[in-house]
């Protein structure tokens, strides 16, 4: 009986994600403003004008390797801003009910990751250098590793 509980979980895996519906993701990329003169270009962002949050926190990812995948968590409170300072990368964002993938190949937008959202990063381009803007400090204890709990987390919070 107890070897029945994985394939269970499986399955119902399975049909929650035929059930999901497209995310709306226009309100979470955000447009940075530009100075651009001969000298070359300066992006920026500034709470509160295009960051939601406060600062705690910057990590960069980089020399991802090909074929090589990032993320695959969700984080109960943290909040992150999302840009591609160069090359190209793909995330996939899932808040449990719906889902969508972003293209990020520019170091002029920003994609806003909420928390409760399970995000995987992936097909980076060669010298791709994923750059995150975090609320908080790093505290292990706000992320959550496996997809099943995030779903049981994130259907717990809609209720
Ligand atoms: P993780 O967030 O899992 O990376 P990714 O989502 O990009 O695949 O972090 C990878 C490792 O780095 C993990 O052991 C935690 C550590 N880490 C820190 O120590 N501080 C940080 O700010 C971050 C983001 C990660």
């Amino acid at each position: 009986m107890l070897s029945l509980i994985p394939l269970y979980s499986a399955i119902q895996l399975c049909v929650d994600n035929l059930a999901m519906k497209p995310m709306n993701t226009t309100e979470l990329l955000i447009d940075l403003p530009g100075v651009i003169d001969s000298r070359g270009e300066l992006c920026f962002l500034q709470y509160p004008d295009q960051l939601p949050f406060q600062v705690n926190r910057v990590y960069y990812l980089y020399n991802v390797g090909t074929g090589m995948q990032r993320g695959a968590h969700a984080h109960r409170e943290l909040q992150q801003v999302m840009i591609a300072l160069n090359g190209a990368f793909d995330v996939l964002l899932d808040d449990g009910t719906s889902r969508n993938t972003i293209h990020l190949d520019s170091c002029y937008t920003g994609l806003l990751i909420n928390k409760m959202v399970w995000r995987e990063m992936a097909n980076f381009t060669p010298g791709a250098i994923c750059l995150v803007l975090a609320s908080m400090r790093y505290d292990e204890s706000d992320y959550i590793r496996n997809y099943n709990d995030f779903l049981a987390a994130a259907r717990d919070a809609q209720q």
